[in-house]
């Protein structure tokens, strides 16, 4: 029987196809009994850390939620930066070994890679990656993911463009390699300062995953079933003046959905400097701000899942 308690959410190629379609049904059981208005309980009684070495507004706000709605209690180290014992050195996998007194599951987000591993390598409780400097964010990825099936249907073997900065966004590194499990075909669309790192495409491919690669956003749009639009990630340049050069490298406009394929879905893991401008919030197949509030359900599914709660 597919399972994943006790399993930290680290990657998003962690992940075998039953894991991920049982993600999805959870997710899709907890949104049909919120809709019933009971209480649900399945967390009570367990506790939910989350550490926070990084801003964040909608990840940590909704696996807080998630929590509560889920009947569970929440510990909570906004400023972990500045306010733990990570400002007198502790090392993660320290804090790892503490954590696992005070609570059930942890959720970290952290400016370096690999720091969600060393926390988990240290915790005997389920850890999960919230986001890991420019490396990962899988459960972005599997909001995405539930998103897309919501608003296409399905997610098979449509063609997917991801367009910003593939170099730094994590949410796109995790999203290309979820996606890579359904046939799709996707359009990377960036300045070539800001291209998807050689090896994270060269993986897809040897993956058999189809990959376009361009500068024209206009051209990959005409062709996409889904434009998944990221943000410059400002907080990654040591060069100002680089970012300065690059951030309106792509603005979505209105003149921009009228030439892209009819029905084309647009998605943001938010939050969006000027990218997106807003006059496209009215269009139909706008979804991010739907896909910030499916971050809620499956987040619910992920802390029930992996403390066997669900
Ligand atoms: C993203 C992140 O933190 O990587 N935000 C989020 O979790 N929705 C995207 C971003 O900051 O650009």
């Amino acid at each position: 029987m597919t399972t994943l308690k006790g399993k930290d959410i680290l990657r998003a190629d962690q992940f075998t196809l039953d894991e991920i379609a049982l993600i999805m049904q959870t997710a899709e059981r907890f949104e049909g009994l919120m809709q019933t208005g009971d209480r649900l309980t399945n967390m009570s009684g367990k506790v939910l850390a989350t550490l926070f070495y990084e801003p964040s507004t909608r990840t940590r706000l909704s696996f807080e939620s998630a929590m509560l709605r889920l009947g569970g209690q929440v510990l909570s180290v906004a400023e972990a930066r500045t306010s733990s014992s990570a400002a007198k050195g502790e090392t993660l996998f320290d804090t790892g070994k503490m954590i696992e007194s005070y609570a059930d599951v942890a959720v970290i987000r952290h400016p370096a890679v690999g720091s969600a591993q060393e926390l988990a390598e240290g915790a005997s409780i389920p850890v999960i990656n919230g986001g890991d400097g420019a490396g990962e964010h899988p459960t972005q990825a599997l909001l995405d993911l539930y998103t897309i099936r919501r608003e296409k249907g399905t997610v098979e073997s449509l063609t997917v463009a991801l367009a910003g900065d593939l170099k730094n966004g994590r949410t796109v590194h995790s999203l290309s390699a979820l996606l890579a499990n359904f046939r799709v075909r996707f359009y990377f669309v960036a300045p070539a300062a800001l291209a998807m790192p050689a090896e994270i495409t060269a993986g897809l491919r040897q993956r058999g995953v189809e990959i376009v690669e361009t500068t024209d956003l206009a051209e990959a749009a005409a062709k996409s079933d889904v434009l998944y639009v990221t943000r410059i990630q400002r907080e990654r340049f040591t060069d100002p003046a680089e970012y300065e050069r690059l951030k309106d490298s792509y603005i979505v406009d209105l003149a921009l959905v009228k030439a892209a394929k009819p029905g084309i879905t647009l998605m943001h893991p938010l939050p969006r400097v000027d990218e997106i401008a807003k006059e496209v919030d009215t269009y139909d197949g706008a979804a991010y701000f739907r896909q910030a509030a499916n971050g809620v359900l499956v987040r619910m599914a992920l802390l029930a899942l992996v403390t066997g709660q669900a």
